[in-house]
């Protein structure tokens, strides 16, 4: 891939998260243009919070500048197989940051697509089914390779994973499947699902979006070491190219040798 990820970078989140919406509207309305309906993958994380800061503030009125989540369809990048009222639910932390708090009335409802809890006991049927709802949605297996997300918001974890693709976990090697389980996950909860590499980087937008100084150590290694380059990150970072962003802090790329930009 040619063209380098875009890498923004702002004093804080406060700062960050006008872009951020900015960023995320764009891709709704190139989106809806395109097919009518917007559908987004989001992971766990800080990101919930960041995202509901960015989506809930009121705009300026403008359609550009507004939320229409009535054409929103909301898939889990990531997800732990434990209830959907469970702590460590990446659907309740999203009920909780952003979908309890829109006003549905003004900016419409999201559809939104978790698990099924009924298959939470074996990792892989939950796979299975969830993949399912994929292919409601976005085709049959036959009739596509792999779906296309308009947009796929991430978080970057410390070592470097990202979605449930820890590094140099054989389940990176995945060239066919859409959704796969992992029961061995080293952090916990042990037993998830997540998308695949190939669908990640096949998302026609693919937004990362990590800051804090912690985050420092990890970025100075997927943008400048070749070992950096093989963490489940820097796959997605080198192999999606352009169509990748990052929106960080001035903390977490101090010392980082990347170039960087303040505005889309
Ligand atoms: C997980 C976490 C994890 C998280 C990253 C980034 O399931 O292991 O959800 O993937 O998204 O560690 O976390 P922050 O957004 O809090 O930096």
């Amino acid at each position: 891939m040619g063209k380098s990820p875009n890498v923004y970078s702002f004093p804080g989140v406060a700062e960050m998260a006008p872009t951020l919406r900015q960023y995320v509207l764009a891709q709704q309305t190139a989106s809806i243009e395109r097919h009518g309906t917007f559908r987004v993958a989001v992971s766990g994380g800080s990101l919930p919070k960041t995202l509901a800061q960015a989506l809930l503030s009121k705009g300026d009125g403008s359609p550009a500048d507004t939320v229409d989540f009535n054409k929103w369809e909301i898939f889990f990048a990531d997800e732990r197989c434990v209830p959907l009222d469970h702590e460590d639910s990446n659907y309740k932390l999203l009920k909780d940051e952003l979908l309890s708090k829109i006003d549905k009335e003004q900016f419409g409802e999201p559809k939104v697509f978790p698990i099924e809890e009924k298959y939470l006991d074996d990792a892989q049927e939950c796979a299975d089914q969830y993949e399912k709802q994929l292919v409601s949605v976005f085709a049959a297996r036959d009739s596509v390779k792999l779906p296309q997300f308009d947009l796929i918001l991430l978080g970057c974890g410390p070592d470097g994973h990202t979605c449930s693709l820890f590094p140099e976990h054989p389940l990176l090697r995945e060239t066919d499947a859409w959704i796969l389980s992992i029961s061995d996950s080293p952090k916990p909860p042990p037993k998830r699902i997540t998308l695949s590499l190939p669908v990640v980087l096949h998302g026609a937008k693919i937004a990362f979006i990590a800051t804090g100084a912690g985050k420092r150590d990890i970025f100075k290694q997927i943008f400048e070491t070749e070992e950096g380059r093989a963490l489940p990150c820097g796959l997605i970072n080198e192999g999606a190219g352009d169509k990748v962003s990052w929106f960080t802090d001035n903390a977490a790329l101090e010392g980082v040798s990347v170039p960087r930009r303040g505005s889309l």
